[in-house]
């Protein structure tokens, strides 16, 4: 629940429809429209990803997002639906599953801190339409270089910084075998390994992913604590442990390398991360009169 919830988040930065007027949220913007509105998705989000057009199912002329990333991470979807309903018993019509999202997301890697880890602002509306084209133009590869990296963020107004802050976020959850097997197994296309992957680290892996289209496996992202939110992330990169090439690359610019390691220490972490995500929070939302408040958020209304 809690990777889930967090890479809807991430999926709705880099998925965000329409139009960027960024500004109009707030904070505790359903106070008085239905009070409460936050304590219902924390507490529907302890017992159990902007606008929320991933949660938009299929359709026959449009693939919609949920299906373009891998199934895994996203096919447990119910448990967005099942928090959303709980709002909507309360407070019908009103509260957004852009905001669902984001708070639950919050909510769900703060709950072993019991205290909330970083600010959301509310206010956000959904968007109307869903296409897989949106997602795989906005969302970076696996692949990607530090350059490729860069320009992707500042596309959604996000800088180095925030790029390294928010990989951060790799500190939970999995990544499947074939967004990485390439460094295992071809990498520049001639049967070869990434030199830039700890050997040690890459014989381990390949007892796991044993081929290039293993598309089932997955491995933690952050084998030191897979299920923590801590930073570890930036321990396993320095010990070129990062799965990804897109993790990889952050220790391939000097600037980029500095900030991992300032993000050692956790507490700066958990303070820059606190206020990039709520900067990511702010891309490309829906505010006022845009969009609608979809009833259910698999589909528009
Ligand atoms: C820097 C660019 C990024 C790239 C290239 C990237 C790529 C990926 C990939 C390929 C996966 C594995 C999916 C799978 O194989 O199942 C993944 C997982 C994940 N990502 Fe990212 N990501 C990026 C940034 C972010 C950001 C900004 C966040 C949140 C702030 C985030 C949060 C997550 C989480 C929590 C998972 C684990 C999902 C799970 O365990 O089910 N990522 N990411
Ligand atoms: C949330 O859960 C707490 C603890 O179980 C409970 O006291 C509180 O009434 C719940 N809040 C709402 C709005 O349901
Ligand atoms: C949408 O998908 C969910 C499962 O992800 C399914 O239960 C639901 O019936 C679908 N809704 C529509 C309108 O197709
Ligand atoms: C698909 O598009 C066609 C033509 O635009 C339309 O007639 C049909 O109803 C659409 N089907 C669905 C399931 O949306
Ligand atoms: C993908 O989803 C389909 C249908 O929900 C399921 O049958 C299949 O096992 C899933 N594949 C993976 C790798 O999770
Ligand atoms: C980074 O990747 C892009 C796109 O694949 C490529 O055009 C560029 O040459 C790469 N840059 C470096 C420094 O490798
Ligand atoms: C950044 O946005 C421009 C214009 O929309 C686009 O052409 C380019 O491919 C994007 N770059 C990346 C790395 O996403
Ligand atoms: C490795 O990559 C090369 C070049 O893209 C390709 O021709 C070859 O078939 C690949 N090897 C495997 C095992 O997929
Ligand atoms: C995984 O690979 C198999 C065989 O190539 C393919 O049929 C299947 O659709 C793939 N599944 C995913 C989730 O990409
Ligand atoms: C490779 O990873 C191991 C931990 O598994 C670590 O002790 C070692 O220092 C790493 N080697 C390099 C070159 O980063
Ligand atoms: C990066 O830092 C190293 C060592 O601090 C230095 O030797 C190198 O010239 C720097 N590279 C760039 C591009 O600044």
């Amino acid at each position: 629940m809690r990777n889930q919830a967090f890479v809807l988040v991430c999926i709705v930065v880099f998925g965000v429809v329409g139009t960027c007027h960024g500004g109009g949220l707030k904070k505790n913007y359903y106070a008085d429209k239905c009070r409460d509105a936050e304590e219902i998705i924390k507490n529907a989000t302890e017992q159990r990803g902007c606008d929320a057009s991933i949660l938009l199912n299929s359709t026959a002329n449009n693939t919609a997002e949920k299906d373009a990333v891998p199934n895994q991470t996203l096919s447990r979807f119910d448990a967005i639906d099942d928090i959303k309903a709980e709002v909507e018993k309360k407070c019908p019509n009103v509260v957004s599953c852009a905001d669902v999202l984001a708070l639950a997301a919050r909510d769900a890697v703060s709950f072993k801190f019991q205290r909330p880890l970083w600010e959301v602002l509310t206010g956000r509306r959904d968007g109307t339409v869903s296409q897989i084209s949106e997602v795989l133009a906005n969302i970076p590869s696996p692949s990607s270089n530090f350059t490729t990296l860069v320009r992707n963020f500042a596309n959604h107004s996000l800088n180095v910084r925030d790029l390294v802050v928010l990989s951060g976020a790799h500190t939970i959850g999995v990544g499947h075998c074939n967004a990485f097997s390439n460094r295992l197994y071809n990498f520049t296309g001639k049967g070869d390994q990434d030199p830039s992957l700890n050997a040690t680290y890459a014989a381990f892996l390949k007892t796991q992913c044993q081929s290039l289209s293993d598309n089932t496996t997955f491995v933690p992202m952050d084998p030191i604590s897979v299920l923590a939110f801590d930073s570890n992330y930036y321990v396993t990169l320095k010990q070129n442990r990062g799965l990804f090439q897109s993790d990889a690359a952050l220790l391939t610019n000097n600037g980029s390398s500095n900030i991992v390691n300032q993000l050692l220490n956790q507490n700066k972490f958990f303070a820059e991360f606190a206020r990039s995500i709520k900067k990511m929070g702010a891309i490309g939302v829906l505010t006022g009169n845009a969009g609608e408040i979809r009833k259910k958020c698999f589909v528009v209304n």
